[in-house]
């Protein structure tokens, strides 16, 4: 009995036949259902899958197997959500609920909507109808709502978009048309969508941007055309669009882009190029975003980011190049213009084996380094801007262990296990350390001579203060050889050498260069404090003389 109650009664057709064919029968039915609309006045009918509350005037029903909208409910309800059921149509009986202002019939078995549906649904501000099987919306399904901010028809069977088809929805702020069938947008499909600031047109079939469509969109704020099969971005496509901040071009067929096809973007923040065939970053075509702030590039087909690759990004904090398989080398300065980078993720890139020295020098900002799942074999040391970094991952690499690396295990070694990303380095060659972590391979068998930096660093100041004492004994022995001389009188000094020694200093001006040299004490003195005013005949020595 219940289940028959909800079917469409009012719908002119049904009803005619039925009258032939069985006149008591449907005297019947009108009777019941007046008894249910009397029981409406008390406001108090709810089908048993459904959470009714009369008092927020919002009606929730379970999953299920409603296939006609319940006609009973409080007429004065302003949320219904009948979500996972098996509704095939919304009829007539939708015009009983004038109040609502949140409507989800998403998860049904919906396939067409009939015109004019919603003309009394002048307070519906959401309409969910994601996830059914909708074919086609013409221009006048959705007259009448023009509350809506919010329309989902996500994940439809929509195949293309007439002109005008939401020219009544001006109030509208979101449009869902993703993962639909679209191949075909009208030139004025958007008219009237002045307030738009959420489009979705990703996951559909459209080979060609709908540039005349898209014109009078310069409120959208974010746009989401990935999943279709662009091939290119043409020139001016978002040049009227100068208030969008999101653009995701993820999927979206991309071989190549011409040059100018961001020009108007002034304000974007995000752009999302990747899983796109792209052969190279397209440098000078992102040039002019100036605001962009988070930039994703992965599993395109390009092999290298070359130098100033992201010339002109100044304000990007956040970089993604993940999954991009080509990718073998990230060279040096390929940042150069990118100072405010905060985060960079080029984990993945399953052929990246080299990443130059310098390529990540002069970012003084960067907190994340994720470099996992690459095909690296050594880091150079002083690689990392370490002012702020927080979180390094260079887990799953393919590291040649050996002494080049002795600062990356130290690094290992001083942080806490916690560190999850350089907790887990392996070593993949030499042979003998294949698979071995890199925190218990000692330095010793990295083959380095000394293991430990400070050793290093006490060895080699050992050996500068060695070298600064010979030299000082040298000098000591030098300014005093005068004393010694006297002091070895008598021995070697009367020799043959002695004697030609001493002649030898003499033709030097033996008196002068001593009075230089404070010829009264045997001690070090440092030239600055050389006086020359000891001795009355006292001369700088020429530089001819020296
Ligand atoms: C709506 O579409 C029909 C045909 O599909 C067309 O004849 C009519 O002019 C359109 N109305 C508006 C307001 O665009
Ligand atoms: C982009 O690619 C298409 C087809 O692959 C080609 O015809 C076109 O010339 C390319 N444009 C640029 C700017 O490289
Ligand atoms: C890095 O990128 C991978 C792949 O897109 C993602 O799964 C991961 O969460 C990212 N990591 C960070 C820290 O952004
Ligand atoms: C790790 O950190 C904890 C506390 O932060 C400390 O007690 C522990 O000794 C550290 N372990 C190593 C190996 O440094």
């Amino acid at each position: 009995m219940k289940s028959w109650m909800w079917r469409n009664i009012w719908d002119e057709k049904s009803m005619s036949a039925t009258m032939r064919s069985q006149n008591l029968y449907s005297l019947l039915t009108l009777f019941i259902v007046l008894i249910h609309q009397l029981t409406i006045v008390d406001g108090s009918y709810c089908p048993s899958d459904c959470k009714c509350d009369d008092e927020t005037l919002m009606v929730n029903c379970n999953e299920g197997h409603l296939d006609v909208l319940p006609i009973a409910l409080n007429p004065s309800i302003q949320r219904l959500v009948i979500k996972n059921n098996k509704i095939k149509t919304i009829d007539s009986s939708i015009q009983f609920y004038s109040e609502l202002i949140f409507l989800d019939l998403s998860y049904n078995h919906l396939i067409h909507i009939p015109e004019r549906t919603f003309q009394y649904q002048k307070k519906l501000q959401e309409l969910h109808l994601n996830h059914n099987k909708i074919g086609a919306i013409s221009n006048k399904t959705l007259n009448g709502l023009t509350s809506l901010t919010v329309l989902n028809l996500r994940g439809n069977f929509l195949d293309s978009l007439d002109d005008e088809v939401f020219v009544q929805l001006g109030k509208l702020e979101e449009l869902n048309l993703g993962a639909n069938r679209i191949t075909k947008i009208a030139p004025n499909a958007f008219k009237g969508l002045n307030n738009l600031r959420l489009l979705y047109l990703d996951d559909n079939i459209l080979t060609i941007m709908p540039i005349i469509a898209l014109k009078s969109m310069s409120n959208l704020a974010e746009f989401y055309a990935g999943t279709n099969s662009f091939t290119t971005i043409p020139k001016g496509t978002f040049s009227e669009m100068n208030g969008l901040t999101k653009l995701e071009l993820k999927g979206a067929g991309l071989r190549n882009i011409s040059e100018g096809s961001f020009e108007g973007l002034e304000n974007l923040r995000i752009l999302d190029l990747s899983d796109n065939h792209l052969e190279k970053v397209p440098t000078e075509e992102m040039g002019s975003l100036t605001r962009l702030e988070e930039l994703y590039l992965g599993q395109n087909d390009f092999t290298v980011i070359k130098e100033d690759a992201l010339k002109g990004l100044n304000n990007l904090k956040t970089l993604e190049i993940t999954g991009t398989l080509n990718l073998k080398t990230v060279e040096k300065g390929a940042f150069n213009t990118n100072t405010n980078l905060e985060t960079l993720n080029l984990s993945s890139n399953k052929k990246l084996e080299e990443i130059q020295e310098g390529a990540l020098s002069g970012l003084p900002h960067l907190k994340t380094v994720i470099l996992r799942e690459n095909a690296l074999t050594s880091l150079p040391e002083g690689m990392f801007p370490w002012s702020e970094l927080k979180t390094l991952d260079i887990s799953s690499n393919t590291f040649h262990c050996d002494c080049k690396i002795l600062w990356l295990k130290n690094l290992v070694a001083s942080k806490n296990a916690t560190n999850e990303g350089l907790d887990n380095i392996l070593c993949s060659s030499p042979e003998i350390l294949k698979d071995q972590p890199l925190r218990s391979v000692s330095a010793d068998v990295l083959g380095c001579d000394h293991s430990d930096p400070h050793k290093q660093a006490i060895i080699a100041a050992v050996l500068v203060g060695v070298a600064a004492s010979i030299t000082a004994l040298v000098l000591l022995l030098f300014h005093c050889r005068k004393r010694i001389r006297e002091a070895l009188k008598g021995g070697w000094g009367n020799s043959a050498l002695g004697r030609k020694e001493r002649e030898y200093q003499k033709t030097f001006h033996e008196d002068d260069y001593m009075t230089r040299f404070n010829q009264n004490s045997c001690s070090l003195v440092h030239p600055n404090q050389f006086n020359y005013n000891n001795g009355q005949n006292v001369r700088p020595i020429p530089v001819t003389e020296l």
